[in-house]
């Protein structure tokens, strides 16, 4: 039986590829650093309306059923904008990324701006407020604290949230939220 953050066989039903040949995909937590996958370009892209948030559980990467981690998720902002990268790939990329993203995240279509004046259509997967893996919002201190305890099969919890800081500073984006819990962070491990 699928656990019930399982998202894998509602997102192999939620867009139908026939025909596809190439889909753009965003991506703004580990998806930015950890390109695990083919692909046959990516580029930095924003997508507006939306904020990153180490608001979604992770029960399979960053964390355990018992203490799941903190990753990143989107969450509907006016006014907002959301830095991150976009991977041109073959449809059947999906099959590896909907595994990866199985907990919670459901695949969702959206415009990625390239900042060039060009945008295209493409999906982001997003684990919205109430999903079965939701956390939810915490003041930054109590984020990092969550953080620094946590860590699973795909390594410590605070390596995401340090990487995914260092990954936003190379493409040039400013993230409050993120880089207030990276500083946190660092204070609690003394590399501040
Ligand atoms: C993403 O990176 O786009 C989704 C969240 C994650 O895998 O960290």
């Amino acid at each position: 039986m699928d656990a019930p953050h399982d998202t894998t066989r509602i997102n192999r039903l939620r867009q139908d590829f026939t025909g596809v040949e190439s889909v753009w995909l965003f991506g703004y937590g580990s998806l930015i650093y950890k390109a695990d996958f083919p692909y046959l370009e990516r580029r930095r892209a924003t997508i507006h309306g939306w904020s990153r948030r180490l608001w979604q559980g992770s029960h399979d990467h960053r964390g355990t059923f018992e203490h799941p981690g903190r990753v990143a998720t989107l969450i509907p902002e006016e006014g907002a904008a959301c830095v991150g990268m976009a991977y041109h790939v073959a449809p059947a990329t999906f099959e590896h990324l909907d595994h990866r993203e199985k907990n919670g995240y459901l695949r969702h279509e959206g415009v990625l701006d390239f900042g060039n004046g060009k945008s295209v259509a493409g999906l982001v997967y997003i684990a919205a407020q109430g999903n079965a893996a939701w956390l939810g919002p915490a003041d930054d201190a109590t984020l990092a604290r969550h953080v620094a305890a946590a860590s699973g099969p795909s390594g410590r919890n605070s390596d995401y949230v340090l990487h995914l800081a260092r990954a936003l500073r190379e493409l040039g984006a400013d993230d409050p939220h993120v880089f207030a819990v990276e500083a946190r962070l660092r204070d609690l491990h003394g590399t501040g």
